[in-house]
């Protein structure tokens, strides 16, 4: 990935679009690293740039010297080596994903345009819901190679599942692996068989039915948090979920995470945004993992991938 940033022997450039809980906690995690420069941008008159000066104002005590800068416009992000799509509307209780379509493909369609001409080699990394949905949008817009445009669910969604399975087992988060596939929606689909606690898959270690109440109330972690939080959703875990995709990114680490990416046969499914395992490095999805399923298995993430699907006929429709 050759962008200016590194071209000129500099820091990386992030820019994260939308400022708000998960692009606020993604600028403040990022500055924490202390390996890339951040501009945060809004709508919203003032705010990003009070929170971009408020989060440098912290580096004198935190020790770090990441240059954060908050802008309305695309200028300054020209060069980003990165761009992070948290703008549109959160979900509110009794709202799903869903129903954040139509507002958000208009906002992340807007957005794509006006950052993608500064800043033609970077990496898109797509957050604002419904997920697989606005990769479409993303995608669609900016003209990039699939390499170059993914979204972040599955690292969050895993965390969640990992959590679960952690606090039924009291042993450490470390120690636990966990993978959830298909679309960051009701339908996505843990995998238990491929979810371990020291390489010891937790089929062996936890009962069936105590398996499948974690499964599911990982489908459910979003509305779980915007049913207690009541305005907004949940922004700490998928804002560190996103920086996760970043260290994999900058620091080329070649992460094996899940994520949606676009897949053309992969999985049997053809022209889609699904969330698998892939390879993440400096030039973005470096390799889809195709791992093998059971029938009820592939079932699961046909029937994810088919709500994905009646979200990108609905978009079609409404233009
Ligand atoms: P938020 O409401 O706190 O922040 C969204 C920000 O986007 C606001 O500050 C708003 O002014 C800004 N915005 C709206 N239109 C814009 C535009 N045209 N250009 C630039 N900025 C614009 O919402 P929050 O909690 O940060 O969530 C952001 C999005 O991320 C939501 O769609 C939410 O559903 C999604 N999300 C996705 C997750 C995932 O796992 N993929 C996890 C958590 C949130
Ligand atoms: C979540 O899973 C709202 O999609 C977001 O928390």
């Amino acid at each position: 990935m050759e962008t200016a940033a590194r071209r000129a022997g500099g820091r990386s450039k992030v820019t994260v679009v939308g400022a708000g809980m998960v692009g606020g906690t993604v600028a403040q995690m990022l500055a924490l690293r202390d390996y890339a420069d951040v501009v945060l941008v809004d709508i919203v008159e003032g705010m990003p740039q009070g929170k971009a000066l408020d989060l440098m104002q912290a580096g004198p005590v935190l020790g770090y010297d990441t240059h954060l800068t908050g802008a309305n416009g695309y200028e300054e992000t020209a060069g980003s080596d990165v761009v992070v799509i948290t703008s549109g509307i959160a979900r509110k209780p009794g709202m799903s994903r869903d129903d954040l379509l139509r507002t958000n493909m208009g906002i992340v369609r807007s957005v794509t345009e006006q950052v993608v001409g500064g800043s033609p080699d970077a990496i898109i990394v797509v957050v604002s819901n419904p997920l697989d949905a606005m990769c479409h949008v993303a995608f669609d817009t900016a003209g990039f190679p699939r390499e170059r445009v993914l979204g972040m669910a599955g690292v969050l969604d895993s965390a969640r599942f990992r959590t679960f399975i952690a606090r039924e087992l009291d042993v450490s988060v470390e120690d636990v692996t966990g993978f959830v596939l298909g679309g960051h929606g009701d339908t996505m689909v843990p995998l238990s068989r491929y979810s371990t606690v020291a390489g010891i898959p937790i089929t062996e270690l936890l009962p069936a039915d105590r398996i499948k109440v974690i499964e599911e109330r990982t489908a459910n972690g979003g509305a779980e948090i915007v049913s207690l939080l009541k305005s907004g959703s949940a922004y700490y875990a998928p804002g560190t979920s996103v920086v996760e995709m970043v260290d994999a990114i900058l620091l080329n680490k070649r992460r094996v995470l899940p994520a949606s990416v676009l897949l053309q046969g992969e999985y049997g499914i053809d022209g889609l945004y699904v969330g698998v395992p892939v390879k993440l490095g400096a030039n973005g999805v470096e390799r889809i993992l195709e791992i093998t399923l059971t029938e009820e298995e592939q079932a699961a993430l046909h029937k994810s991938a088919g709500a994905v699907r009646e979200l990108v006929d609905a978009m079609a429709a409404m233009r």
